[in-house]
């Protein structure tokens, strides 16, 4: 039996992009800046001055990607649109234009028999709302579920599956408390307060999609690690369970219907500006839930350090990403049975799963890339086993489709199947594209 047989017969097969990694026209027609436009500006944010101003030029050269990914084989696309592009300002007022874009876009998807896959929030708040408070303020979550009605209405006919938000942890934990994503701020209090209201954004999103669309397949996008504790000492294992509510199940227990985990609530000492019905919307049904999947942590206590007061410390295994993550394709089998076991979950997408590493095109113009490919293979079988042993998984979203502007990281870091050169904008499908073609082709043979 081949290892990706107990996929189900009608997998999806996907790759991901979003809007400010790959789109660049940072102000054609009419799009405003979002907060990643801010913060890749203000020096010292992103290595080398990356910013997302050109990043693929995949505004001006969709076609010709989308005529990749349907070359590899693909049969979905993940993508996101860009809040600052439909409503770039804090009036209210419809971007014509830049909804005009995604229309096109998802035209070109379905003529190439690619199913649209958007996410409605991929970290690009208009700078605009950001300047009347982002997402610690209630009302951003009420702007977001207006601009994700706006979007609804205009792509629901031909959008069924849609994506709400993409790693609120990030958007929460890295943006506004540690600082090293947009808004980069290190509070606490806006920290806690931006993932409430990014979860009741998600709450309203969900009732303005399934109120413009019948029929909506509707999920949100965690990033989720699985943890280990550093040693068996008491301190480690209470470190491990703190990190396992930080990183886990803040991001799943509210959504799936269990509330915020009062450990972790006592944990950040931080009121939660909940209002009546709050919850109800936050835990309505979804249809799917998103697995990104990266790495796994390894915490000790850390009683100094910031709260949670847990730090990561290097795991065993020598193989690492050029991101320094390391390798370890057990996780991803083990968080798919979490979701399923644990959580009830009844269909799950691997919505985003990759590697970075240094890549170099070759004289005859190939890009061969080893490692990528055998992460891919790697982790696709823990797909299977997952699968094997009952987890509901639909579909898998390799990221990226593209080499593009890796957040905080810039250029440097390169997660595509597809190889982009900056200063020609050429595209080189790279070996792991190759292997993820045929590993889709042979499934679909035997399927
Ligand atoms: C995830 C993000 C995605 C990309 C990958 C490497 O956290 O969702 O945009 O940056 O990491």
């Amino acid at each position: 039996m081949n290892h990706l047989d107990a996929l189900p017969a009608n997998f999806r097969w996907g790759a991901a992009t979003a809007a400010y990694q790959i789109e660049g026209a940072a102000s054609t027609d009419g799009r405003a800046p979002s907060i990643w436009d801010t913060f890749s500006h203000t020096p010292g944010k992103v290595d080398n001055g990356d910013t997302g101003d050109t990043a693929c030029d995949h505004y001006h050269r969709w076609p010709q990607d989308l005529d990749l990914a349907a070359s590899l084989g693909l049969d979905a696309y993940r993508f996101s649109i860009a809040w600052p592009r439909v409503v770039p300002l804090a009036d209210g007022r419809v971007n014509a234009a830049g909804l005009d874009f995604y229309d096109r876009l998802v035209d070109g998807m379905l003529e190439r028999g690619l199913t649209p896959f958007p996410t409605l929030y991929h970290w690009d708040l208009p700078q605009a709302q950001q300047d009347r408070g982002g997402w610690p303020e209630r009302s951003t979550a009420e702007r977001f579920a207006e601009y994700a009605a706006v979007v609804a209405e205009r792509l629901g006919d031909r959008v069924r599956d849609w994506c709400t938000l993409n790693e609120p942890l990030c958007s929460s934990w890295i943006g506004h408390l540690e600082g090293k994503m947009a808004p980069g701020l290190t509070d606490l209090t806006a920290a806690v307060r931006t993932s409430y209201h990014l979860h009741l954004g998600h709450g309203l999103a969900v009732q303005a999609l399934r109120a413009a669309v019948p029929g909506a397949r509707i999920g949100i996008v965690n990033n989720l690690s699985t943890i280990e504790p550093a040693s068996q000492s008491d301190a480690d294992l209470a470190a491990a369970l703190r990190a396992d509510g930080h990183i886990n199940r803040w991001w799943l227990d509210p959504v799936l219907g269990r509330g915020y985990p009062q450990d972790m609530v006592d944990l950040y000492g931080v009121e939660l500006p909940v209002r009546d019905g709050d919850l109800e919307l936050i835990s309505a049904p979804l249809d799917w839930v998103g697995l990104n999947y990266y790495f796994r942590q390894i915490v000790a206590d850390d009683p100094t350090g910031p709260v949670p007061n847990f730090r990561q410390v290097p795991g065993p295994n020598p193989e690492r990403t050029a991101m320094d993550w390391e390798v370890h394709a057990p996780g991803i089998e083990e968080l798919l049975l979490r979701l399923t076991e644990d959580y009830g979950v009844r269909e799950i997408y691997v919505t985003e799963n990759g590697s970075a590493y240094r890549d170099t095109v070759t004289a005859d113009g190939r890009v061969d890339d080893p490692e990528r490919t055998a992460y891919l293979e790697s982790h696709l079988a823990a797909c299977a086993r997952a699968v094997a042993k009952g987890a509901p998984l639909a579909g898998y979203f390799a990221w990226s489709l593209l080499d593009n502007f890796e957040w905080a990281y810039g250029y440097d870091k390169r997660f595509g199947l597809i190889h982009v050169d900056y200063d020609t904008q050429a595209r080189t499908v790279k070996s792991s594209g190759e292997r993820y073609a045929q590993l889709i082709a042979a499934h679909r043979a035997r399927a």
